[in-house]
This record gives structure tokens, C-alpha cells and sequence, in this order.
């Protein structure tokens, strides 16, 4: 059994958009921990996660053309775990949201538990929270579907059109385990085909990237399903899809709840 008073681990997100996302508490993991390993989308950010550690270790060389994705995670994960193992209070620090999309993060934590470390996850702004707020749409109000674009691909799933659709990972659909890379129109025409089961070709669809620096602005492109295919797509974008149809009223809920109320009504005059 390993002391639970040594090693710790911390797993936080830095927030998408640079130096305005980050948390105090989030940022308290960073500055406490005494080693830092940084899985960030943009050198930037990570030049200014420097200036909060000393000691910050880029995770990002463990990609590489051709490298299967999930050994390049499991790599991360054995980085943090080999310093967690020696007495470290270790901090992984993820853009973004740390448990959003985002397989490591998880099963370091998982791990370190289960060796009987101390670990904990900080969320962050994710581009789930920016993109609510730049495209003006509560999920509340339809519903929401979230899917990772590559699983309606590989996997039978019921998709509700009444609600809002939100897929991830659009630029590298179909890529089953080779790097981080993107794929081209020839994977996504797949993608589109299925989606043209449930909408129709012509209905909306909006290519959405959020802002990652302050001098930006989120990129909002609204073409149609049938154009998802040819249009220039990188690994940084979110693809949504409002709803196509309306909501259908439930009618035998509807009547079982009226019949409840008018029996608490008739209750309470009783
Ligand atoms: C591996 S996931 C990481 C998500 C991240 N953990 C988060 O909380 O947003 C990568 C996917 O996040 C989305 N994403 C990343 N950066 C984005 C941005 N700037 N704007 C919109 N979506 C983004 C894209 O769908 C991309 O394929």
C-alpha cells in the first residue's frame, strides 16, 4: 500500500480562450504542484503556463506521424504516473476542460486511485461552454446530443433530431488510431452520408471554432450538410447541427399528468 500523504495528483483545464479561463482554484494545483506536464493546443499557452511553474514538461512531443493516438495517451499517463510514484505532487494540465473529450486525464486519475494516491479533477471552460455562449443556444431548451463525430461512424446510434446536435473530433473523422491527424473530404462524405439518414442534405450546419486567444474572435461558418464534406476542416472545430424537426407532444404523459392533478386538486377541497 503506498502512503496516501506522499504523491498527489491533480488533473485541471486551463479553459479555452488564453489567460482569461483559467480558475483560481485551478491555477492553485498548478502553482502547488512540484512537477507540471502540459497537453495544450497552442505553444502559447504553453509559454504562459511557464511563467506559473518552473517546472512545466510539454506532453505534446509524445505525438508523431503514424503513431497510434491511444499509445502516445497511454504514454502521457505513464509520465504522470512514473512522478506520482516517486513522491510528487503531480498537475496535468489540459485545454479546455480535462474530462471533456479527453481520455487521459481520466484514467490517470483512475490509476492513481487505485494505487491509493490522492487525485482530484478541476474542470475548466471547455469549447462545450464557449460554444453555448457564441452560437446563443441553451441546451435546456431542445435537448442535446454530444457525440465524438468518428463513434456515428463505427458504432449504431440513435440520433434525436428535435434536439441540437454537437459533434467533436470532425477533422479527423474515421482516423481509427493513427495520430492526431486529420482526415479529408473522403472520410467525412462518410460522415455526411450518415448524418443525410437522419437530416436533409440542405439543412444547416455550422462549423464552429471558439477563440483560444484573446486577440480572436470565435469563427462561426454556417453552411449545409451537404457542403460538410468539402469544407475545410481542422481538428480545433466543433460541427453543430440545430434541430430539424419539432417536438412532439407526449399525449398519453400529458393526460396521465392532468388526471394527477386534478386528483391533488380534488384531494385538497376534500
Ligand atoms: C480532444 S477534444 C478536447 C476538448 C477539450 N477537452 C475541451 O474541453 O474543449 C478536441 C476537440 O475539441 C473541440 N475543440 C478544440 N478546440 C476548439 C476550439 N477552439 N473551438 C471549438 N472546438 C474546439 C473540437 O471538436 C476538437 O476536435
Amino acid at each position: 500500500m503506498h502512503d496516501t500523504r506522499r504523491g498527489s495528483l491533480s488533473c485541471v483545464g486551463l479553459g479555452m480562450t488564453l489567460g482569461s479561463h483559467l480558475t483560481p482554484l485551478a491555477r492553485s494545483h498548478i502553482e502547488q504542484a512540484d512537477v507540471v506536464f502540459a497537453a495544450l493546443s497552442d505553444p502559447i499557452a504553453e509559454e504562459w503556463l511557464k511563467r506559473m511553474h518552473p517546472d512545466v514538461r510539454s506532453l505534446q512531443p509524445h505525438y508523431a506521424e503514424g503513431k497510434p493516438r491511444m499509445k502516445t495517451y497511454r504514454e502521457w499517463v505513464a509520465r504522470m504516473m512514473a512522478d506520482l510514484r516517486a513522491g510528487k505532487r503531480v498537475c496535468g494540465v489540459f485545454y479546455g476542460h480535462p474530462g471533456i473529450f479527453a481520455w487521459s486525464p481520466h484514467k490517470v486519475i483512475e490509476q492513481a486511485r487505485a494505487e491509493g494516491y490522492e487525485a482530484h479533477m478541476e474542470p475548466g471552460i471547455s469549447a462545450e461552454d464557449c460554444l453555448y455562449a457564441d452560437l446563443g443556444f441553451d441546451p435546456g431548451r431542445y435537448g442535446c446530443q454530444h457525440f465524438e463525430a468518428s463513434q456515428l461512424l463505427y458504432c449504431e446510434r440513435r440520433i434525436d433530431t428535435a434536439g441540437y446536435l454537437v459533434l467533436w473530433q470532425v477533422g479527423v473523422v474515421g482516423n481509427r488510431s493513427v495520430g492526431r491527424f486529420e482526415t479529408g473530404p473522403a472520410y467525412r462524405a462518410l460522415l455526411v452520408e450518415r448524418l443525410e439518414q437522419d437530416y436533409p442534405p440542405g439543412h444547416e450546419v455550422i462549423v464552429y471554432r471558439g477563440a483560444t486567444l484573446p486577440i480572436e474572435r470565435a469563427r462561426i461558418q454556417r453552411i449545409t450538410l451537404r457542403e460538410l464534406a468539402g469544407a475545410p476542416l481542422t481538428a480545433e472545430e466543433t460541427v453543430v447541427l440545430p434541430p430539424a424537426v419539432t417536438l412532439q407532444p407526449n399525449r398519453a404523459m400529458l393526460d396521465r399528468l392532468q388526471a394527477l392533478d386534478l386528483r391533488g386538486q380534488e384531494a385538497t377541497a376534500a
